[in-house]
């Protein structure tokens, strides 16, 4: 299955809107639950774009399979030269298939090298095993586990 990473456009906002199902609900903190909040979710995202890569702190990916929306990687809390955190979600039909480890692999290369990071992170509830194994999976190790406002996590690094 042959996925590719590109910029999220307006068209995307009502496959975002229904990629996010129960499991986003518990795994993210924040979440679209009508039209609207996807399409103000879509426009930060487009706006991101706009910000030059040198002062850029967010940059969102849909993940593309043959035309289709399969879901989104993003790479946030850019400090460029530095470091950078990463979240995704895969559109439930197209989960369990190594689509969100192969988008995080696209995504690594391109941000190590496009925004010059030593280190990328990615934090998981507990009981997210399906995201912990995607990311063991992508190249990250377990480093520790945190507490946060949406209680524990776990923290997984990855090293250019
Ligand atoms: C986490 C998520 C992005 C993974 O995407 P995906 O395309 O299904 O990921 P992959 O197929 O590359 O890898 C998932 C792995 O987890 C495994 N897995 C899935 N559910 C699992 C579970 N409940 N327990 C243990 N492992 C599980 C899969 O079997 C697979 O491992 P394998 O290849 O060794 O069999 C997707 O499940 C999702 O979008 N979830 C909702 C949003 C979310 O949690 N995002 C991450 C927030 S930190």
């Amino acid at each position: 299955m042959e996925i590719i990473l590109r910029h999220i456009t307006k068209e995307d906002t009502e496959a975002y809107f229904k990629a996010h199902d129960e499991d986003a609900a518990k795994f993210f903190a924040t979440y679209p639950t009508t039209m609207e909040e996807a399409a103000k979710e879509v426009q930060e995202i487009l706006d991101a774009y706009e910000v030059p890569k040198e002062k850029r702190t967010k940059e969102t990916f849909a993940i593309d399979i043959g035309g289709m929306f399969a879901g989104f990687i993003a790479i946030h809390h850019i400090v460029r030269g530095k470091e950078g955190t990463t979240g995704s979600l895969v559109a439930p039909e197209f989960r369990g298939r190594g689509v969100g480890t192969q988008a995080h692999k696209l995504l690594l290369a391109y941000a190590f090298k496009t925004y010059k990071l030593k280190k990328i992170y990615g934090r998981t509830k507990l009981a997210n095993k399906a995201s912990q194994r995607m990311l063991e999976k992508s190249g990250y190790k377990y480093e520790k586990t945190i507490e946060t406002e949406g209680g524990k996590k776990k923290l997984y690094v990855v090293f250019s």
